[in-house]
């Protein structure tokens, strides 16, 4: 019997069951039965948390873009791979088969490969979400480079940090790209990032907006007529099962962005499992994900996952309200759109626009709704269930992260019963628990704790890239032999698991991980700031938004407080992007402190969520006296 597709309650009970008590007889039945393999594995599984080492499928051989597209040229050679939707719906979609994907995807990859990059390079992928990002990722993957794609929203700085920290020697980039009405100068953005990265020999540049950029010469390529000059065939590199594939950052509570390293095998077989049965996709449905192939969602939910399966996966290049706020139920209704994959942050957004705008179109053809990326509280749930679901279309809530690599708990739509702002059950193969401060296994149901996984998954990430021991202390330090999420969750009555937030200081603004620290570090470089400390504070739309308390280092500084925060946040645009800018900024004398000079965030957050009832004892702190004042003065 193939495990493959989970289609009742009981199955999935039994599914899980064998996962979970003879892991390695079950991921070899799916790795074999499922995919394409240039040799099979001698080992499926080894692994140690304490150092922490995990490898799947060791010893076997493959190509990822073989799976994702050449396998599937026999019989769905001419069946749409990218529906591609842009920014202007007057512009008319775009559909790339499967077979010119094919095409595509080698000439992309002969490119590469003429500008001298090899297996095992990194290649820093900054392109918005056109075509030319989608083959980027598989034109690297094919030829073996390790792709780092960056979210073309981030800065200069924040893209030269990235491309350092993992030295690309390679920028694929556009010229610009389209953002609403609006355009933005990536070409500008990449020079002003590439002025601090000497490793960089090539930029190879897509037309999107047709501006003027400058073009340096002997690095800077525009792509197109390499492309055109290139042969459609590519023989794809034999790659290791623990070959990395791809490198992507994720915000940490301190320090650098971490550069989470992914490797081929199990990242293919987990995304394309998960795929297949978190989404229930079936031959000829439409899935459309509304992510940014910069994050993880879109490289496991746009890309790998869907491709791998032979689905139509569609791209959206623009924002959910241009023309107007009705855009994605204009595409549902267009295209068709059987399953639908957004953020809390989105449907609230679009909650607040009133429901005309949705029932203008024909949303009958969804299926399943998904949500991921930050809590999705219970208003969003049902305005989404009843609207856009219209109370037929099961809604999927999945957790998982960028260090995990695919989904990791969610409901199995029809499979699975749904309840508001649960994400349920864990998915095949994951053993999650639940821990409590002292380090004890929470047993049993109805607990609240944080939130571990037990047992490794074919997706985990592998390291930090450049930095093991920092992969070490991270996530496998704090509880022995468990993978520690950074996440709170509880668990009800019946063993549903509910995410409560983030228990470290990372905040999740419009589904975005944000650490504080290198958003202090960016105010603190303001010649008039002495200290600063950033906290999330409830937001209707964005879910958390940023509050940050600043001390000046004149504390009579006479300087106008709206200039310096307008300053605040331009330079916290410069360093990391727009995304990160703060809402609220409150000058302060001091912030408290303990005796050891740590700042107590848990008091700022309080007086941020207007919930100063029970402050806690501050009678211990260095400086009590200044939470009073912080309190009156607070925004
Ligand atoms: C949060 C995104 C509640 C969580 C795929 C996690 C969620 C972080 C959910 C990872 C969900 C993601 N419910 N919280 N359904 N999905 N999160 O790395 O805090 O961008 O640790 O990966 O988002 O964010 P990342």
């Amino acid at each position: 019997m193939s495990n493959y597709h989970i289609k009742h309650l009981e199955e999935y009970y039994q599914v899980y069951r064998k996962s979970v008590r003879e892991p390695e007889n079950f991921w070899e039945e799916i790795a074999e039965e499922h995919f394409l393999w240039r040799k099979k594995w001698n080992r499926v599984l080894y692994w140690d948390f304490s150092k922490p080492e995990i490898k799947w499928f060791e010893g076997a051989q493959l190509n990822i873009t073989e799976n994702c597209i050449d396998r599937h040229l026999a019989t769905r050679g001419d069946k749409t791979a990218i529906l591609f939707e842009p920014n202007d719906p007057k512009e008319g979609a775009e559909h790339i088969s499967y077979r010119q994907l094919y095409h595509r995807v080698n000439q992309f990859a002969n490119v590469l490969k003429a500008k001298g990059v090899k297996k095992g390079d990194r290649v820093c992928i900054y392109v918005p979400m056109i075509p030319e990002l989608a083959i980027a990722v598989l034109a690297c993957a094919r030829i073996g480079a390790i792709h780092s794609v960056v979210f073309a929203g981030f800065s200069s700085t924040a893209l030269a940090t990235r491309i350092n920290d993992c030295d690309c020697k390679v920028v694929i980039t556009a010229d610009g790209s389209y953002r609403g009405a609006k355009t933005i100068d990536l070409k500008g953005i990449v020079d002003e990032a590439l002025e601090q990265c000497d490793g960089v020999q090539t930029v190879l540049v897509a037309k999107r907006i047709n501006s003027q950029v400058a073009m340096k010469s002997d690095r800077d390529y525009w792509l197109q007529p390499l492309l055109d000059a290139a042969s459609d065939q590519c023989r794809a590199e034999v790659m290791d099962a623990e070959d990395p594939l791809f490198i992507l950052y994720t915000s940490g509570s301190t320090g650098k962005p971490k550069g989470m390293v992914h490797t081929t095998a199990g990242y293919m077989v987990y995304s394309a499992y998960t795929f297949k049965n978190a989404f229930q996709y079936k031959e000829d449905d439409v899935y459309w994900c509304t992510a940014d192939i910069g994050w993880i969602t879109g490289h496991s939910y746009i890309v790998y996952g869907p491709l791998a399966n032979g689905a139509t996966t569609l791209m959206f290049e623009g924002v959910p309200s241009y023309p107007d706020f009705g855009r994605f139920w204009d595409i549902v209704e267009k295209h068709k759109v059987n399953q639908f994959y957004t953020a809390p942050t989105a449907i609230r957004a679009l909650a607040k626009q009133g429901v005309e705008l949705v029932e203008k179109y024909d949303l009958s053809s969804l299926k399943v709704l998904g949500s991921v990326g930050e809590p999705i509280n219970e208003e969003a749930w049902h305005w989404y269930n009843d609207n856009i679901g219209k109370n037929k279309s099961p809604i999927i809530d999945s957790w998982w992260q960028t260090e995990t690599g695919g989904i990791m708990i969610t409901p199995i739509p029809y499979v699975t019963p749904t309840k508001p702002t649960y994400a349920t059950l864990p998915f095949i193969g994951i053993q999650p628990c639940l821990m409590d401060e002292d380090g004890e296994e929470l047993k049993g149901n109805q607990v609240n704790g944080r939130l571990c996984i037990k047992f490794p998954w074919p997706s985990i990430a592998r390291t930090i890239w450049g930095n093991h021991q920092r992969y070490k202390d991270t996530y496998f330090s704090t509880y022995k032999n468990k993978y520690f999420t950074g996440d709170g969750a509880l668990r009800d009555e019946v063993g549903y698991y509910r995410i409560t937030g983030r228990v470290d200081d990372v905040i999740i603004v419009s589904g975005h991980n944000l650490g504080t620290a290198p958003i202090e570090d960016a105010i603190n470089e303001h010649p008039a700031i002495a200290e600063s400390a950033i906290v999330g504070f409830p937001h209707d739309v964005k879910g958390s938004a940023l509050y940050g308390y600043v001390t000046l280092k004149d504390a009579g500084e006479t300087r106008n407080h709206d200039n310096l925060r307008k300053e605040i946040n331009q330079l916290i645009a410069d360093r990391i992007g727009p995304i990160a800018k703060l809402d609220k900024i409150q000058f302060t004398e001091g912030l408290p402190k303990t005796r050891s000079g740590k700042i107590m965030r848990r008091i700022l957050r309080k007086i941020a969520e207007k919930d100063t009832s029970n402050l806690g004892d501050i009678s211990t702190l260095l400086n009590p006296e200044c939470v009073q004042d912080i309190m009156d003065n607070a925004l």
